[in-house]
């Protein structure tokens, strides 16, 4: 439903990519994207995957089974900071185990704090979800097909306003920028994240939709509950439910799994109507 809205636009703007499920199931071959994460390991991810799917594949592909998922979290932590920091200072660097890892323990972990959290002895995996790279539709040509669609797209590691300077929306209008805030502190757990601010940067997201919803030239998403955000009439609100995924793992881990029927997209006018546009 984002695309219908979006169509092919200049540039893709996404940035709180996650995992990106919005942009990987793009229906336009070579769409420009600007994608964007506070966080090092979804960025190796993405790095990785770019570079070389097939080994990083390899990686995900393990069972889901209890004891490896405690002795690869304490892996995944024991390396944490080395790893973050050779991320940080070079451009070039990935790792495609980690890559593979942080993909797999992503689909096996239940909740948050994968990669976040000390861990005990015990930590059931989430084996019955099929989720991730769990799922049928994971094989070596959905992550080499992964790579394809990162042709054209540019990757950020930082604070999600970068991507939305007027630099940036000045230079590419016409762009499609889908906004995927963590929600409000109010409206779930405040460990269901593993980066943590002090800034609410859902009410942010939503105070720079206001500033620049009625730019006609951009097309703007922004997800949250219903009732989280209060928008201008003239901006559509759609409700989805999620099934599985980072959507369904963040409400499990807030406690309040019911929350997936709350989830709420709020469409700017700039966006298309489906149904009555003759062209993008
Ligand atoms: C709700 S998730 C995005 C989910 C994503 N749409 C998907 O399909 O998986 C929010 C993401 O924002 C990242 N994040 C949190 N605060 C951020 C900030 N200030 N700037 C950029 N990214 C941030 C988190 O690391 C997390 O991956």
């Amino acid at each position: 439903m984002v695309w219908q809205r979006f169509g092919r636009v200049k540039v893709y703007i996404e940035p709180f990519f996650g995992s990106g499920a919005v942009f990987i199931n793009c229906p336009y071959d070579n769409q420009r994207a600007i994608i964007n994460d506070l966080d090092g390991y979804v960025v190796n991810f993405w790095r990785a995957i770019k570079l070389e799917p097939d080994v990083v594949y390899e990686w995900s592909q393990w069972l889901a089974s209890e004891l490896d998922l405690v002795a690869r979290q304490r892996w995944m932590m024991k390396n944490k900071d080395d790893f973050l920091g050779h991320m940080r200072n070079d451009p070039n660097y990935y790792d495609l185990k980690v890559a593979g890892w942080w993909a797999w323990g992503m689909s096996t972990w239940i909740g948050a704090g994968w990669c976040e959290e000390q861990v005990g002895d015990n930590r059931l995996p989430a084996c019955g979800t099929g989720a991730g790279v769990h799922s049928q539709r994971c094989t070596i040509a959905f992550f080499r097909a992964l790579a394809e669609k990162f042709k054209r797209t540019i990757i950020l590691c930082g604070s999600w306003n970068r991507c939305v300077s007027h630099a940036i929306t000045a230079h590419y209008p016409n762009s499609g920028i889908f906004l995927d805030p963590p929600y409000s502190p109010n409206e779930c757990d405040p460990n269901t994240y593993r980066i943590k601010g002090n800034n609410d940067v859902a009410v942010e997201c939503r105070e720079w939709c206001l500033e620049h919803g009625t730019n006609r030239d951009l097309r703007i998403a922004l997800c949250g509950y219903e009732g989280e955000h209060e928008m201008p009439d003239d901006w559509e609100c759609l409700a989805w439910k999620s099934h599985g995924g980072m959507g369904a793992a963040r409400a499990r881990s807030s406690g309040r799994y019911t929350n997936n029927v709350r989830e709420r997209i709020w469409f700017s006018p700039g966006c298309l109507t489906p149904g009555l546009a003759l062209w993008d």
